[in-house]
């Protein structure tokens, strides 16, 4: 059955004009956008966002990058989305990113990797809904 990821392309990758290569990478992957949104995050809501990484000693620094600049936040869907997304963007860090991945063609370090993509259904729908109202969301 068809299912759902998030992804966000991180300011980073904005900043250096990749939205075009990236989404090209995406679709030609097999993952149809439904749902795309450009914007920004304060860093109290980059916060919220990764809250579950609050007590990594990282945390600060990601909360104030991923507020540097404009993001782009999608819902994808696919067979086997999240894992199959996961294969796509490659490792965390870049220099551990399998060659042919968005993240080892794009990211520039561990932190500004060029893009986020949901680890599991569940939080693919959690933060889906963290960009997109239900009426956004077809
Ligand atoms: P992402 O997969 O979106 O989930 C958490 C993010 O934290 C990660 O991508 C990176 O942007 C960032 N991150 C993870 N590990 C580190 C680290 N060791 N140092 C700095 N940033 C990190």
């Amino acid at each position: 059955a068809t299912n759902k990821t998030f992804t966000m392309i991180k300011p980073d990758a904005v900043a250096a004009g990749n939205i075009g290569g990236i989404t090209k990478m995406i679709e030609e992957a097999g993952f149809r956008i439904t749902a795309m949104k450009m914007t920004k995050l304060s860093s109290e809501r980059a916060g919220q966002f990764y809250a579950v990484h609050k007590e990594r000693p990282f945390y600060g620094e990601l909360c104030q990058y991923m507020s540097s600049g404009h993001i782009v936040a999608m819902i994808l869907e696919k067979e086997n989305a999240v894992a199959d997304f996961r294969k796509l963007i490659g490792a965390t860090d870049p220099s551990k990113a399998e060659a042919g991945t968005i993240r080892a063609i794009y990211a520039k370090s561990i932190e500004a990797n060029a893009i986020h993509g949901s680890d599991s259904d569940e939080n693919a729908e959690i933060e889906g809904s963290f960009f997109f109202a239900g009426t956004e969301k077809y």
